[in-house]
């Protein structure tokens, strides 16, 4: 039991997937439902906002729903909801934070509104056998965010670099539609990158020395691209695999060096990465090996929960409603929010 708290119902709906989760005594996760969209917006090669709206729309009561019957609770037993606020498409936020409200003020709950990235970071708690220790460097590594945060406790998180172009998750959407890949492109790239030489092709690392760890991803998405046009053109066989090892290389070269210059100019002995990204096994492996060369300690959530979620939303959620952070009858969504 933990105090006035204890059933905290998570409410995710910022992007493409439509998720609840129940948390019991801010640790135990009783449910996790995800539905996806991502077959609709395949044929589409990205996610397309307003269809994204309109499947939460038909699918939100039902996953809630789910949630709970899952958890083996009812609606009556949640204690506080927690629903995601921003970053993310406008139209999407604005199903799922309605719903939230609709169910808290009918009901006399209490609600918070949660921010997706900080929610991202906090992710690597929802394990508690491998929870990180503050303060931590996080990165973040999705389709629309790709950030450096230090992060001294749950409200304190400062923002130590970004991307100034394309998010690494967008690289690699963009990537395999340049090779005529299905969306999302992470998953493939990765899986033929598997097959593929790391060394075939010497694509670029933007290092940006001036402001050493913003990144910068557009570089790379059109050198990819001039080298994919030059082999076609010039009738050779375009190994793929070799692309996607090459391409995939260069961006995990990139995220593992400025996370471990990030951790080393924070004085900080603990690194997280987080986001759908971080589902990649290669990531994955570099990270941790780098973290262990350099004596940093280095926590990723399983991938379940590196891609979008509701539990990182609850567990976020649960400790702001017991600081009394609760949203207004008027509060609204934000497509983008500072962290
Ligand atoms: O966090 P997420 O589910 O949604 C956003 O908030 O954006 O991340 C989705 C992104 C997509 O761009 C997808 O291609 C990428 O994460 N992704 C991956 C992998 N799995 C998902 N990128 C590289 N390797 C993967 N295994
Ligand atoms: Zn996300």
């Amino acid at each position: 039991m933990s105090g006035e708290f204890d059933i905290v119902l998570g409410i995710e709906t910022s992007c493409d997937e439509t998720a609840a989760a129940v948390l019991k005594g801010g640790r135990e996760l009783l449910s996790n439902v995800i539905a996806s969209q991502v077959d609709i917006h395949a044929e589409f090669g990205g996610v397309v906002p307003e269809i994204a709206s309109r499947k939460h729309v038909e699918t939100i009561d039902f996953v809630v729903k789910e949630a709970l019957r899952q958890a083996g609770v009812s609606f009556d037993n949640v204690d506080g909801l927690a629903v995601t606020q921003g970053p993310g498409l406008v139209g999407s936020l604005v199903v799922g934070l309605s719903y939230a409200k609709a169910c808290a003020i009918a009901a006399s709950k209490p609600i918070t509104g949660v921010n997706h990235v900080q929610a991202h970071l906090m992710a690597s708690f929802l394990e508690p056998e491998s929870s990180p220790g503050f303060p931590f460097v996080g990165l973040v590594v999705s389709g629309g965010h790709t950030s450096l945060y230090r992060v001294d406790d749950f409200f304190h998180v400062e923002l130590l670099g970004a991307t100034r172009d394309d998010a690494a998750g967008e690289a690699f959407d963009k990537v395999a539609k340049i090779l005529g890949l299905p969306y999302p492109g992470g998953p493939v790239i990765s899986r033929l990158a598997e097959a593929g030489r790391s060394d075939a092709f010497s694509f670029p690392r933007a290092r940006l020395p001036e402001t050493p760890l913003d990144f910068s991803f557009s570089g790379l998405k059109t050198a990819v691209l001039q080298t994919v046009q030059k082999i076609r053109r010039s009738r050779k066989k375009l190994i793929v695999e070799d692309i996607c090892a090459s391409f995939q290389e260069a961006v995990i070269d990139v995220l593992v060096t400025k996370t471990i210059e990030a951790a080393k100019r924070n004085d900080v002995r603990w690194v997280v990465a987080a986001g759908g990204v971080a589902a990649n096994k290669r990531l994955r492996r570099r990270l941790a090996q780098e973290c262990q060369r350099e004596s940093l300690h280095f926590v990723v959530p399983s991938p379940v929960f590196c891609t979008d979620n509701a539990a990182m939303i609850a567990f976020t959620g649960y400790h702001q409603l017991k600081e009394g952070m609760v949203l207004r009858p008027e509060a609204d969504v934000y497509s983008r929010i500072a962290t």
